[in-house]
């Protein structure tokens, strides 16, 4: 079959590769139907402590299951799923209880980040732990829709979720990148006055103004100036930081008001962030950092998604075939041709 394969840095080419079997009896053999491109597949696209040459790359997919290991209760053959893009055991009681970040056997594993959990960005991938990281898509639920409840749009909902907004609040999102785009969505079921959106790019910027955000931008006199301008010198009462570089996370702290909550949602790899304590400290801050625990929100996001109160298809700017993934991540990263979020089709 074929697979996207990261060939070494900024490289990445589709392969022939061997079918994946069901990967033992709690697993299942998924025929992948859609598969996207993440911000967090840049991390590895752009070399680095991640980007190990080899990793078959994709953890945002969906498909129709194949073939289903003996202990699978959940689903079964022939049925349309969605998968969560992390996992854990599957066994232990975060794992059941939809938090496979805080699985007790160990550290929880994204598709298509290391050798030994091949992504989906192909047209099949082997899922373990099925029973703990799967669901059967509902009717009400497109395909383009259920790809996006695989990573970003529960990332952009827990990041909003734990800045803690409150009706008339003044929210700041940095980053408007797909994960920023929900974050600043899923920011608007809680009721805040304003939301102040930071990015470089316009096209990103006209975006987020078009969803009903004043937008800022990054790179005219710097992030903290502008939101401090723009709260009469308080800051905000909650930011949220969807890119995950240090200077960004570092402007979210300066952006917050006393008391506020800085939620931040970006990937950061760097043990040693440097990071402003005494603004924590002296405005006595609260600051979450989340990697997503992707099944435990679905129970809340099925129903927002199916009533059409978020409509988190709107992102995808690009759709292309699997044969074109090299283009495709090139496009992406390059930020070109309005591109927001690219969906593959393993068909072609
Ligand atoms: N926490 C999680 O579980 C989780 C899950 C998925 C993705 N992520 C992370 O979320 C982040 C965003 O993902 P994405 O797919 O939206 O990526 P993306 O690369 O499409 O978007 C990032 C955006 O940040 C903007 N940006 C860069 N530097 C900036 C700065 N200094 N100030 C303001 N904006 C700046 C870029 O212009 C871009 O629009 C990535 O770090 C990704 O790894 C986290
Ligand atoms: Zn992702
Ligand atoms: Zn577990």
């Amino acid at each position: 079959m074929r697979a996207v394969v990261l060939r070494g840095e900024r490289e990445v080419a589709v392969e022939d590769v061997p079918d994946p079997g069901v990967p033992g009896p709690d697993g299942l053999l998924l025929r992948v139907e859609r598969s996207a491109i993440c911000g967090s597949d840049l991390h590895l696209y752009h070399g680095g402590m991640l980007g190990v040459p080899g990793v078959r790359l994709g953890h945002e997919f969906i498909g129709t299951v194949e073939d289903v290991g003996g202990e699978v209760t959940s689903v079964g053959r022939g049925d349309r799923v969605l998968v969560s893009g992390v996992i854990g055991c599957g066994r232990c009681p975060p794992c059941r209880s939809g938090d496979p970040v805080t699985c007790l056997a160990g550290m929880p594993t994204a598709f298509g980040t290391t050798l030994d959990l091949a992504g989906g960005q192909a047209e099949a991938v082997a899922v373990p732990a099925a029973d703990a990281s799967v669901l059967r898509i509902p009717e009400a639920i497109t395909d383009e829709q259920a790809v996006l409840l695989t990573d970003i749009l529960p990332t952009g909902f827990l990041g909003a979720q734990r800045a803690d907004i409150r009706p008339g609040a003044t929210v700041v999102v940095i980053g408007l990148g797909p994960v920023g785009v929900f974050a600043l969505q899923c920011a608007q079921l809680y009721g805040p006055a304003r939301i102040l959106a930071v990015d470089l790019v316009p096209d990103r910027l006209a975006r987020a103004e078009a969803l009903g955000a004043e937008p800022i931008d990054a790179g005219a006199g710097g992030t903290v100036a502008a939101v401090l301008e723009a709260t009469g010198g308080r800051g905000a009462d909650a930011v949220i930081e969807a890119v995950g570089a240090d200077q960004s996370i570092s402007d979210a702290i300066f952006c917050a008001a006393p008391g506020a909550t800085v939620s931040v949602i970006g990937v950061s790899l760097n043990l040693a962030l440097p990071v402003p304590m005494p603004l924590l400290l002296l405005k006595r801050l609260t600051l979450r950092a989340t990697y997503a625990s992707i099944p435990s929100t679905w129970p809340a996001l099925l129903p927002l998604v199916a009533s059409g109160r978020l409509h988190p298809e709107d992102v995808f700017t690009h759709r292309l075939g699997l044969s074109e993934a090299a283009e495709a991540y090139r496009v992406f990263d390059a930020r070109e041709d309005g591109v927001l979020k690219v969906l593959l089709d393993p068909s072609r």
